[in-house]
């Protein structure tokens, strides 16, 4: 019958659950396969950094002078990621996105992208990019079947937007953006808010949602800048003052529902075409409907954005181990997952959440 419950027993761990169709015994599709963490939460979503590099500077990520990027040995390459998707997907994994750094300064991505595309049961590719040489791309993104892009922009103005990446690019984004909205590429802008930065464009950019068809998400900074930084202090642009700024402004802004496993609590404003997002990514509001894993360029899994790495599987991948071996430690650090970001920060033991977003996969 279908709809019963089996446990896979891939690795004699009993934490993937199935829907099993008992006549044929097989699955079904990986739509069918629900992979679940220690704590009873779905996991679907791979965020898989292909680069540690940027053609930005954004303070809030990584010094002016970069990092020490990683050589390109040191990354998993495409033939590596695929793999390791193969074996996600195959767990349950049904989405991903690519991230960096800028997943567009790796050579030859869009080689990846296609590798990528020909998964058969993985259901959705997104990619979060900082928009800079993503223009010209877009018709090519949009024959992969790529529905949504997230676009880092957080401010709409020339100078700031200089101040802020270190970079006079604002233009060639603004292309990008118009180049996703005409080919009919759902559009997500991502905003760091940062007190004495872009406070003053927090209007400005959520009015983007009036005309245009774009979601506008606000995100509270963290410390991840490539400094010696702990949490220790709450940002002043928290989700509750960002709230309170927009209700200043537009009392009539409606708290709507949030779409399962979203980051963001979701607003609207009336006959706005699209919709405004806080991201609580600093006060961790949303760790108990978590789904997400990343990986980083260097091939560590992250079974939390603020864990320090609980599994080097390009070394795994190196070592010559088997798909199914991969999997199994795959599964045993999805069922050792921490609780919340507050936990997995605590698991650190000192070593200070001050390494650059550039290097997690933002
Ligand atoms: N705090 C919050 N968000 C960050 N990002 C990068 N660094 C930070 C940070 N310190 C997010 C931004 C950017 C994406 C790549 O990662 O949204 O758009
Ligand atoms: Fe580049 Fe994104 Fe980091 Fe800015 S936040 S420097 S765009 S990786």
């Amino acid at each position: 019958m279908r709809g019963e419950k089996w446990a896979v027993d891939l690795t004699e761990q009993l934490l993937t659950l199935a829907v099993v169709d008992s006549t044929t015994n097989s699955f079904q599709t990986s739509s069918d396969i629900v992979l679940l963490d220690n704590h009873g939460r779905a996991i679907n979503y791979l965020r898989l950094a292909v680069t540690d590099r940027c053609n930005l500077r954004c303070h809030y990520c990584m010094p002016e002078h970069g990092l020490n990027w990683l050589s390109r040995s040191d990354l998993l390459s495409y033939e590596e990621m695929t793999r390791l998707c193969t074996v996600l997907v195959r767990l349950g994994i049904t989405k991903v996105r690519i991230t960096g750094g800028e997943p567009f300064v790796r050579k030859d991505l869009m080689r990846f992208l296609h590798m990528l595309s020909e998964l058969e049961r993985l259901q959705e590719i997104t990619l979060t990019t900082n928009g800079v040489t993503t223009a010209p791309l877009v018709p090519e993104l949009k024959k992969l079947g790529i529905r949504s892009v997230n676009l880092s922009l957080d401010t709409l103005d020339r100078e700031r937007f200089f101040q802020i990446t270190r970079r006079d690019d604002l233009p060639r984004v603004m292309q990008t953006l118009d180049a996703l909205l005409n080919h009919d590429i759902a559009v997500k802008i991502n905003a760091v808010v940062m007190e004495g930065q872009n406070t003053d464009d927090l209007i400005p950019l959520a009015q983007l949602t009036r005309r245009l068809p774009v979601d506008v998400r606000f995100i509270e900074e963290m410390p991840f800048n490539g400094g010696d930084h702990t949490t220790a202090v709450r940002p002043l642009w928290d989700h509750r003052h960002i709230l309170d700024t927009l209700r200043a402004e537009w009392p009539e802004l409606e708290k709507i529902p949030d779409p399962p496993f979203s980051t963001s609590m979701n607003y609207r404003l009336p006959e706005h075409l699209g919709k405004v997002g806080i991201i609580a990514a600093w006060s961790r509001t949303f760790c108990g409907t978590c789904n997400r894993i990343r990986v980083t360029p260097e091939g560590a899994l992250k079974t939390c954005l603020y864990d320090h790495g609980v599994l080097q599987i390009r070394d795994l991948m190196r070592q010559g181990l088997d798909d199914e071996a991969l999997a199994a430690h795959l599964l045993d650090a999805f069922n050792r997952r921490h609780k919340t970001g507050w936990e997995a920060e605590e698991a650190r033991r000192g070593l200070p959440v001050g390494e650059s977003m550039a290097t997690i996969g933002g």
